[in-house]
């Protein structure tokens, strides 16, 4: 396994904020996060109501072609998205999104697993009026 070095001293300074002193305690629970998260997504059923935040580097060779192409291709569950230029660098799309939760999830797993993707956040709510 290879992490780049950025990526790895921003892990630390969190740990450290943290009160962590064991970087593999660490990893185990950033890694324990990543698979209860992917199960709450895989575990949502019906209809949803939701957002989706995307962060990533625009200059990132085929990225904002891919998130478009993937927008395009899930235009039955998205109503509407935003662009923010947030730096230089970076970027974030808010893409709001209702319908077939199982859809809403591709969508979200396809943004998330682009490289030039830094974060994707994926939060619903129900999206019945009895609920
Ligand atoms: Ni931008």
């Amino acid at each position: 396994m290879s992490l780049p070095k950025k990526l790895l001293n921003e892990f630390d300074e969190v740990l450290i904020d943290r009160g962590y002193n064991s970087r593999s305690k660490g990893i185990r629970d950033a890694l324990k996060d990543y698979i209860v998260r992917y199960q709450w997504m895989k575990d949502m059923g019906g209809d949803r109501l939701g957002i989706v935040a995307v962060i990533y580097e625009h200059h990132y060779p085929e990225v904002m072609e891919d998130i478009t192409d993937i927008q395009h291709k899930y235009r039955d569950q998205i109503n509407a998205s935003m662009h923010l230029h947030l730096s230089e660098k970076n970027c974030l799309e808010v893409i709001i999104v209702k319908g077939d939760v199982s859809a809403i999830r591709n969508l979200t797993e396809k943004i998330m697993s682009l490289k030039g993707v830094e974060n994707v956040k994926l939060t619903t709510t129900s999206s019945t009026k009895n609920n």
